[in-house]
């Protein structure tokens, strides 16, 4: 269905931090190896972000700072900017007002969501809103966690999953037949107790005892994980070619959250898409949660076409989960 005011990404910007964990230095801090990690998740390395004071805003000022120069934008012309994360720099004031302030988008206002490995979906769907209501003309999505600060070195299930890193996307109106068509989310918080960080909020504000019993780190029961995002990203990007009257022909690329190589095959599976049409790259970079899908449109942009058929989806913590399907918007 064509929207009146339809809401499409016309840039695309990221940020990688230098430091690449291998899978050969994670045999030196955890009992592992290359071969159990590779096999089970997909993943060689992941970015890591290091240095004193360098929070989830540095990677993502960089992010938004190459997408303004890549689209031309002037920061002063940005409406609203969200910043989807779950390492923000600090519970408050959001990380997306410290970006929004370092970039000089002076006219913006800007909030931090939380939705875990499913934040870039539920906050491209929510930017996309505003700017079809006719409210807004310039919309920043950004996606940006630093993992590394809440993953426990000493738990070798999580800390071989994840890494670092920042992606933004510029949202504007078009009249043109392109840009966001659908999107199902979802939520379920009685997954809380399967992936979820123990304290540092208001029921477990921090403490020796807390710190001490290395609550401040993710955890996470991988297998239960595994069996629901499997059944449910597959289930969310099905229903949402189906409401579209699409079929595996009719979609250039699956756009999937990176978390595990064996769940996006098995999202691909259950849409009946060939391996060509999926877009990858967690071998690279691992689950950098809500950075995945803007990553792989910034490493993938030159593939993707105007008029594209794309289906996002992602699965994560909350539990939360989704899948969008838009029509890309631009040749770069
Ligand atoms: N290296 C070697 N062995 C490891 C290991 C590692 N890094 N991590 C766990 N193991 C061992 C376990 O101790 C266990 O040994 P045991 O059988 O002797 O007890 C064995 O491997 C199997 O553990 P299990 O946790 O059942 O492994 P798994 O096959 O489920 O794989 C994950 C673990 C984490 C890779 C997998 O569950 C997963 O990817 N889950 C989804 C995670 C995810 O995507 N999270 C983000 C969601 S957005």
């Amino acid at each position: 269905m064509k929207k009146p005011i339809q809401a499409a990404i016309m840039g695309v910007g990221a940020y990688l931090p230098d430091y690449r964990l291998t899978n050969a230095e994670l045999e030196t801090i955890v009992e592992t190896n290359d071969e159990w990690i590779y096999t089970r998740t997909g993943i060689k390395e992941r970015r890591i972000l290091k240095g004193e004071g360098q929070g989830t805003s540095v990677m993502a000022i960089k992010a938004v700072q190459e997408l303004l120069k890549k689209t031309n934008t002037d920061p002063a012309d940005i409406d609203l900017l969200i910043c989807a994360t779950v390492t923000p720099d600090m519970v408050f004031p959001a990380t997306a007002n410290i970006i929004a302030s370092e970039i000089g988008a002076t006219k913006a206002f800007s909030y931090d969501l939380m939705a875990a490995c499913s934040g870039f979906l539920y906050a491209l769907t929510t930017g996309s809103q505003f700017i079809e209501s006719g409210m807004y003309k310039k919309v920043v999505v950004v996606g940006a966690d630093k993992m590394s600060s809440i993953i426990d070195y000493t738990d070798r299930a999580t800390c071989i999953i994840f890494g670092d890193g920042a992606g933004a996307v510029l949202l504007e109106p078009t009249a043109e037949d392109v840009g966001i068509k659908d999107a199902v989310l979802r939520s379920d918080g009685s997954g809380s107790k399967f992936l979820y960080m123990p304290a540092g909020g208001s029921r477990r504000p921090p403490s020796v005892e807390t710190v001490l019993a290395r609550e401040h780190f993710a955890k996470q029961e991988g297998a239960a994980v595994f069996k629901f995002a499997v059944t449910n990203m597959a289930k969310a990007a099905v229903e949402v070619m189906e409401r579209n009257q699409l079929s595996a022909e009719d979609i250039a690329f699956l756009v999937a959250h990176q978390a595990n190589k064996r769940i996006i095959e098995a999202t691909a599976n259950s849409m009946n898409l060939p391996m060509d049409k999926v877009l990858m790259n967690i071998e690279r970079y691992g689950n950098t949660t809500a950075a995945t899908i803007p990553l792989l449109f910034w490493d993938f942009e030159k593939d993707l076409k105007k008029g594209d058929n794309l289906i996002l989806a992602a699965f994560g913590g909350g539990f939360t989960w989704g899948s969008i399907y838009l029509k890309w918007a631009y040749n770069s």
